[in-house]
């Protein structure tokens, strides 16, 4: 595990896009795994600044979203489809046809979906590199604590805690979805390396327990001690707890 603690948020992000831009200037079809939320939205705004200035080509580049609230329409602000097109896919050389993002209907194809969703990073040949985020309870995704976590891309509750925490980017907590569907942590795991970032006090004891030496599937992102190349990029703020 690489760990590296930084000052701020602004250096996490530059750090975050660097870890990102190697990995698709190493490979020109590198599958990228992407996560969303406030965590990532700077290393996002980075790597469009290196597109534009031409050092970055995402032609062949391909993307697999984490995760995505049941219920909001694609084009809902505060759909994770919406996120990823207003952060990154609307400014950057992406082939829409290389981009995936989990289904947010809840109807009968959602298991199908699902599947889909699985096959076809197996058919990328998995992912290059995993972009990951840590909730306030140590999810990631949304694979939030519990007595056993599923491997497969799945329908989740989400905890109560991710209700609330993410309740700021609503009108109210009552407007959250209280479903979503995200990989899991098969696909995360098989990933040949893992980048995660956390910033800010909130983060400090998810990020204590899951780095602690010990693992638990009740902290997920614990489980990312397992694999063999995780880089952890956090500021002052998140790392005061360790
Ligand atoms: C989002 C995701 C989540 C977030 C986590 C932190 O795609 O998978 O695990 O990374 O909830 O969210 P923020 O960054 O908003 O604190």
């Amino acid at each position: 595990m690489d760990l590296q603690v930084v000052g701020d948020y602004r250096e996490m992000s530059e750090l975050g896009a660097k870890i990102v831009s190697e990995t698709i200037q190493e490979k020109k079809n590198a599958v990228l795994g992407l996560a969303t939320g406030s965590t990532p939205e700077g290393m996002y705004a980075r790597l469009v600044e290196k597109y534009r200035r031409g050092d970055l080509d995402f032609k062949s580049v391909v993307t697999f979203n984490l995760d995505e609230y049941v219920g909001l329409a694609p084009d809902h602000p505060q759909s994770y489809h919406y996120y990823m097109k207003r952060n990154l896919f609307d400014h950057v050389n992406l082939d829409p046809v290389n981009i995936s993002i989990p289904t947010s209907s809840s109807d009968e194809t959602l298991e199908e979906a699902c599947r889909q969703f699985d096959k076809k990073i197996e058919h990328a040949g998995g992912i290059d590199l995993q972009v990951l985020g840590i909730g306030v309870n140590g999810h990631i995704g949304f694979n939030e604590p519990a007595p056993y976590l599923k491997t497969a891309t799945h329908l989740v509750e989400l905890a109560e805690e991710t209700i609330e925490a993410n309740s700021r980017f609503f009108q109210s907590k009552e407007e959250v979805p209280r479903k979503a569907v995200t990989m899991g942590l098969g696909s995360m795991m098989a990933a040949d390396k893992i980048l995660l970032l956390a910033n800010g006090k909130n983060k400090a004891p998810a990020v204590r327990d899951s780095f602690s030496g010990l693992v638990s599937t009740e902290t997920p992102a614990s489980l990312l001690q397992l694999h063999r190349k995780v880089t952890i990029v956090i500021d002052r703020e998140a790392a005061s707890l360790l």
